[in-house]
C-alpha cells in the first residue's frame, strides 16, 4: 500500500496508507488530517489547498484550468500548491509529501 506523508501546521509529520484511485482530500479526511474540503471535490472552494514537497510536485499531472482558478483564491499560496482533492493517487505517489498551508504565515506572526 502507498504511503503519503502530511506535514500537519505545527510540524507534525504524519504518515498513513494511501489506497490507490483516493485524493488526497479522501486521505486526509479518513486520517484525521485537517484539511477541510469544503466543496468535497467539486472544484470550488479551495479548502483542500496542500503545498507540494519540491521533489514531487513535477511527477504530478499539471493541474486543470479550473483548478488553477481555484487555486488563486488559496490562503498563503506557494510555488507548488494544488488542491488535495484533484490529486489521486497511484502507486507511483508513493512517499508522496506534502504540507498543510498556513503555518508560515503563522510563524510570522509570532
Ligand atoms: S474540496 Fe473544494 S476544491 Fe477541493
Amino acid at each position: 500500500m502507498p504511503k503519503v506523508v502530511f506535514i500537519e501546521r505545527d510540524g507534525n509529520q504524519k504518515e498513513v496508507e494511501a489506497p490507490v484511485g483516493l485524493s488526497l482530500l479522501e486521505i486526509a479526511h479518513r486520517n484525521d488530517v485537517d484539511i477541510e474540503g469544503a466543496c468535497e471535490g467539486s472544484l470550488a472552494c479551495s479548502t483542500c489547498h496542500v503545498i507540494i514537497d519540491d521533489k514531487w510536485f513535477k511527477r504530478l499531472s499539471e493541474p486543470s484550468e479550473d483548478e488553477e482558478d481555484m487555486l488563486d483564491l488559496a490562503f498563503d499560496l506557494q510555488r507548488t500548491s494544488r488542491l488535495g482533492c484533484q490529486i489521486v493517487m497511484t502507486e507511483e505517489l508513493d512517499g508522496l509529501t506534502v504540507r498543510l498551508p498556513g503555518d508560515t504565515r503563522n510563524m510570522l506572526l509570532e
